[in-house]
């Protein structure tokens, strides 16, 4: 083993800086531990040899390598730290104290050591501003917990050596992560490029379309995430996700995608927090999550025939789909006075859909289309406010008989689904257009970062970019919200069905 970085220094023993110093120690740096509490560097170190102890009984390591990881981390103090070729940062996440921190190691260590900061929602030009020498420091972003999650974002500021990130790039690179690079703005690549996912959910509860264990079910089942988005918040609690929420919403100056959720603020408030408090969008006992039965597939004797929109979405799919269910298909050009007629928009809601195509509202009803049937583990409809019980009964007991589950939601332009898959797909492509990062270092740092199935950017691709771009043109119809915009990246890949990593010619 022979670092980049023989010799560095992390200052801040809690969760992120123990975790650094295990990784950094297993890539053979010796590290000097920096604490201001007294005993939290010992503290640190000893749990540190208790993890090294675990991953050799588990045959991870030997017990001399074991061994050599615990010699190599040292509690110290600053003024201990004149050898260190690097020097990275996990206090307390405060601007000044960061600042002054930086100032007083740049006076310890010789000219040439790099300086880090794992901050994640502050500015890195901003915390080297007043430095001596602000081309030394760069942003190290790690996640919790940093031996698992093996990403990290290297932050130049506007002033930092571009020599500085490539020598922190190569050293994440020994520390076994994979490092991606991210322009000095709010939320770096991973914080910025998960803004869509909770808040468009968010959104749809807050219009009363869904609630929250069917978004997570959608979601789950749908596009294939681990967690739905209410799940996830709950794991991470409000306390963290809010404020994230708001803070890249602010620095960006409110712009409209980023905007957060007075639902959030409100359990924020009242200590609804999620897991961790035994209340959050589920209820927790004995630590699991209390999740309502999904209403069974109605029993319907008198199963209408069935009329398919010309216009609908994957419509010959659609077509063959509902004879394999073995529904009564009507061919005409206009629905018969007894028929249940479907429609399959992207991004319109059912009623705009229902007036458009002069159909009877009353026995209109929407499925979601975006993502080929065979794809998905559920099928998803909508009503609109005047859809007939027992039309809505039919359309729900007839999509569920080959067992597959059905979720009825009310109109919404754009499902679920398409809702929060195309604002994900917004703000990543707005992401490239501002040139935050490569659309590779994009793909890399969600999928790591946030484990979701397919980076923003794939999945555009996945469900198409032009349709994609549908769906968002119509939703900003729909709603005449500026947060549906779609990016001019998008824009301009959806209009000729580029795809959305391909860079400009
Ligand atoms: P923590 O509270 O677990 O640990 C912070 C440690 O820093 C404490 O031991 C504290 O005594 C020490 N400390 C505070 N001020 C200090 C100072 N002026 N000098 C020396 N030591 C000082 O916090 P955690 O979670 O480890 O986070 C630390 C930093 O990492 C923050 O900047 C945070 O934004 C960033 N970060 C945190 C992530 C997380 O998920 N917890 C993820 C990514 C970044």
């Amino acid at each position: 083993m022979n670092p980049t970085f023989p010799t560095i220094a992390v200052i801040g023993a809690g969760a992120m800086g123990r975790g650094i110093a295990q990784i950094a120690a297993q890539a053979g740096s010796l590290v000097r531990l920096v604490d201001n509490q007294p005993e939290a560097s010992i503290q640190a170190k000893a749990a540190l040899a208790d993890q090294w102890d675990k991953l050799a009984a588990k045959g991870k390591l030997d017990a001399a390598q074991a061994q050599a990881c615990k010699d190599r981390i040292q509690p110290c103090t600053l003024n201990d730290l004149a050898d260190c070729q690097m020097v990275v940062e996990a206090i307390v996440e405060r601007l000044d104290v960061k600042r002054s921190l930086f100032a007083q190691i740049e006076a310890i260590v010789a000219p040439s050591a790099v300086l880090a900061t794992n901050t994640s929602s502050l500015s890195v030009t901003a915390i080297a501003a007043g430095l001596k020498r602000p081309e030394q420091l760069a942003g190290f972003h790690f996640f919790n917990p940093v031996p698992l999650m093996k990403v990290v974002e290297v932050i130049a500021g506007l002033k930092t050596d571009p020599a500085v990130a490539q020598a922190l790039a190569r050293y994440a690179r020994e520390m076994g992560h994979t490092p991606v690079q991210a322009a000095d703005t709010p939320g770096f690549i991973v914080n910025h490029a998960g803004r869509g996912y909770n808040t468009e959910a968010l959104r749809i509860v807050s219009e009363g379309v869904a609630d929250f264990a069917t978004i997570d079910r959608i979601l789950r089942d749908q596009v294939g995430f681990k967690l739905g988005p209410f799940e996830l918040m709950d794991l991470t609690a409000l306390d963290v996700s809010h404020p994230v929420m708001e803070s890249v919403y602010n620095q960006y100056y409110q712009e409209p995608r980023y905007r957060p959720s007075v639902i959030t603020a409100q359990r924020l408030a009242g200590g609804v927090l999620g897991r961790k408090t035994g209340q959050g969008f589920y209820n927790y006992i004995d630590g699991k999550a209390q999740v309502p039965a999904e209403a069974p597939a109605p029993e319907v004797s008198d199963m209408p025939p069935v009329w398919v929109s010309t216009r609908a979405a994957r419509r010959s799919e659609l077509l063959q789909l509902l004879k394999d269910l073995g529904a009564k298909i009507e061919t005409g050009q206009s629905p018969s006075a007894q028929a249940l007629s479907l429609v399959a928009p992207l991004g319109f809601d059912v009623t705009t859909v229902a007036v458009v195509e002069r159909l009877d509202p009353a026995r209109t009803v929407g499925i979601d289309m975006l993502i080929e049937d065979a794809a998905t583990r559920r099928r998803v409809l909508a009503s609109n406010p005047a859809t007939r019980a027992d039309m809505k009964a039919a359309a729900h007991a007839l999509f569920a008989r080959d067992g597959k589950p059905v979720s009825l939601i009310r109109d919404s332009g754009g499902f679920v689904s398409q809702r929060v898959v195309a604002t994900i797909v917004n703000i990543a492509s707005d992401m490239c257009q501002q040139g935050i990062c490569s659309p590779a270092d994009l793909e890399t740092a969600v999928t790591l970062g946030l484990g979701y199935p397919l980076g923003p950017l794939a999945m555009g691709n996945r469900w198409g970019p032009t349709n994609v771009l549908e769906v968002l043109f119509n939703m900003q119809t729909v709603y005449g919200d500026p947060r549906y915009r779609p990016s001019p990246w998008l824009r301009r890949r959806g209009a000729i069905g580029l795809s959305l990593m391909q860079e400009e010619n």
